[in-house]
């Protein structure tokens, strides 16, 4: 069996979906691994580290025309032309834009598993892409609204005066938004969040933030942990409490998300007018629509002083450890899959069967 791992080619993507270590244990595993040249550069895994692994490097044709093809972002349609019949691609799939995508590549005979779609369930954790690519967005959220601010997170006493701790609140307190809030806490600020999950409450206080807004309620958890959309009031009530906490806080992280749905906004144009001139709201669900009204995808708009930062892929300004993590999610997988040496599709399985979009000449989304 040949895995192949072509270049991303999307703007602006770094990341590499398989890194030399994990390709590595595969070529032990008995797989043949061919990795275009230059694939894992921008990740800082050059060449000669997958040739190390027993990987070998190739040329474009060549990775794509492997059985198994794996990658970070879905491909273009003239790449999915390089796709032969009967071969698997694995990678990054959203169904809601990738219809035509995916009829082309069922025509072809392709089959695909869509990474967002490994289930939340434990014993797929540790293929989990989303868990594994929120965490590195969280992280680097807090770094990027820190430098943007002109302010410092942790609290000084020097012989130049006095500086109070920053004071950071997190929206959302998922994967994401629970280590924006152990990051924003590691560089000193002051650090409250907000959930409308019970168990993310609990979470909140773990980490030592303090939890602002209305209790959450046992119901608010629908399928799979994930938060189903609010009642006109509960999404009145939060905001209100939004309102009251949000002037005093100089960094926002905003990470709110229901799953095939828009993302709430939550905070309002006239709440950001209460907020102090230079503080920095960094909304990671701005590629769904923004938790606030003023966000725009991809730009940073300054309103009343306050910068509002639509965050995306930011996994990608991460590439080194977004890829490692994105890797390991990926050779769980692949071992999952593999029975004596070769891919098997079981539909009916647990983890196979949603991850399944493409099968047998028809689109399964
Ligand atoms: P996500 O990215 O869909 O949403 C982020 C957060 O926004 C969630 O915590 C959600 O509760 C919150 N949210 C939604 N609407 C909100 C509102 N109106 N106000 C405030 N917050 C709001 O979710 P994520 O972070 O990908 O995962 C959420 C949960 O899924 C986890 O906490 C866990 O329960 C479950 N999960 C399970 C896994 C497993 O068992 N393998 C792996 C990862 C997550």
């Amino acid at each position: 069996m040949r895995i192949g791992v072509p270049r991303e080619t999307g703007a602006g993507e770094r990341r590499v979906a398989l890194a030399p270590e994990s390709a590595a244990r595969l070529v032990k595993s008995g797989v043949e691994v061919v990795v275009e040249q230059g694939a894992g550069a921008s990740a800082n895994f050059p060449d000669e580290l997958y040739a190390r692994a027993g990987a070998t490097l190739v040329d474009r044709a060549t990775a794509w025309s492997a059985g198994v093809v794996v990658k970070v972002q879905r491909p273009s349609a003239e790449e999915a032309r390089h796709l032969s019949s009967g071969a698997l691609l694995i990678s990054l799939m959203p169904t809601a834009t990738s219809a035509d995508l995916l009829e082309q590549l069922a025509a072809a005979g392709v089959s695909v598993l869509g990474l967002e779609r490994v289930p939340r369930i434990t014993r797929a954790q540790s293929m989990d892409i989303l868990s594994s690519q929120a965490t590195i967005a969280g992280y680097k959220a807090v770094l990027i609204g820190a430098a943007e601010m002109g302010k410092i997170l942790p609290m000084l006493t020097t012989a130049a005066g006095n500086i109070p701790p920053a004071r950071a609140f997190v929206l959302g307190a998922g994967v994401a938004g629970l280590m924006a809030i152990a990051t924003a806490r590691r560089l000193g600020a002051v650090v409250s969040g907000f959930d409308i999950r019970a168990a993310a409450r609990e979470q909140v206080l773990s980490l030592g933030a303090t939890f602002v807004g209305p209790e959450p309620t046992a119901d608010a958890e629908a399928a799979g942990g994930y938060a189903r959309a609010q009642t006109e009031e509960e999404q009145k009530k939060t905001m209100d409490a939004m309102a009251a906490h949000l002037k005093d806080q100089d960094l926002v992280v905003t990470t709110a998300q229901i799953p095939g749905r828009p993302a709430p906004r939550l905070i309002t144009t006239a709440m950001v007018e209460t907020m102090r001139s230079g503080s920095v709201i960094v909304d990671l669900a701005a590629e769904t629509g923004g938790n606030c009204e003023l966000t725009r995808a991809g730009e940073t708009v300054v309103h009343h002083g306050v910068a509002v930062i639509g965050a995306v892929n930011l996994p990608s300004s991460v590439p080194h450890h977004a890829s490692l993590m994105f890797s390991k999610n990926v050779l769980t997988l692949l071992q999952h899959l593999i029975k004596d040496g070769a891919i098997t599709l079981n539909l009916e399985d647990e983890i196979t069967g949603p991850m399944c979009l493409a099968h047998g000449g028809s689109v399964r989304a």
